[in-house]
């Protein structure tokens, strides 16, 4: 059974502490929240203030997703935000065996992700310093957006890759995962699944994530 990590990014933003609320009580095992800059990816949305806030309310694991340029200058606030995960994209980084460490070193799970133009294979030298590998299935910037196809075996390489270094490495998809891809995503090898538009415009996201949750079991 996959994990389920519903993207804030979809979230009414006016009643944030009732979807807060609604996310607790579901079957969702993550929080995911997107940080955006406007540089790294076309798009601004929140930082630390916000998600400190919200980790008053959330009872699950933070999930941070960082699209932003030279994250390594930023990674103790966010620590000191509440993230549990903290994801930096391989293409913003010179020096990312020394920004994941460090993330580990303050005591935060390292991620790091991928945009769809990045082969799997470029990470292979440092998936020992990886504890979640996102990949990408939409180019960032924005929820709602189409799943690219070319995922599926980004997905069974990066599942290839992880087994045969003996790395217990999670797989993370985010971006235009639907109930009807979600079986098939799972069986190519993903271990959590972001889903933000699935979820938030759904008549009922707490079903909606019950029913992700079931895929591919
Ligand atoms: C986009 C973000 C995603 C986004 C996914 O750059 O990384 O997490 O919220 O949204 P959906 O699930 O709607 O594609
Ligand atoms: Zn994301």
């Amino acid at each position: 059974m996959p994990l389920i990590a519903p993207s804030m990014l979809s979230a009414d933003f006016l009643k944030l502490g009732t979807e807060i609320d609604m996310i607790n009580d579901s079957e969702a095992d993550w929080f995911h929240l997107d940080v955006m800059d406007g540089k790294f990816v076309p798009n601004i949305s929140y930082g630390m203030p916000i998600i400190a806030q919200m980790k008053k309310r959330a009872k699950k694991t933070f999930d941070v997703h960082l699209m932003i340029e030279q994250p390594e200058r930023y990674l103790e606030d966010f620590k000191k935000a509440g993230a549990d995960y903290l994801t930096v994209h391989y293409e913003t980084g010179y020096h990312l065996h020394r920004t994941l460490t460090s993330i580990r070193a303050l005591g935060m799970k390292a991620g790091l992700s991928i945009n769809p133009h990045t082969p799997v294979s470029m990470v292979q030298d440092i998936i020992h310093e990886i504890d979640l590998l996102l990949v990408m299935s939409i180019n960032p910037g924005f929820g709602g957006q189409k799943f690219l196809p070319l995922t599926f075996k980004k997905i069974r390489e990066a599942k290839e890759m992880i087994t045969s270094a003996g790395s217990n490495t999670l797989i993370e998809i985010d971006g235009g995962v639907t109930l009807e891809n979600a079986a098939e995503i799972v069986a190519a090898g993903a271990d959590v699944l972001v889903a933000g538009n699935t979820v938030f415009s759904a008549p009922d996201p707490k079903d909606m994530i019950k029913r992700l949750k079931q895929a591919g079991k």
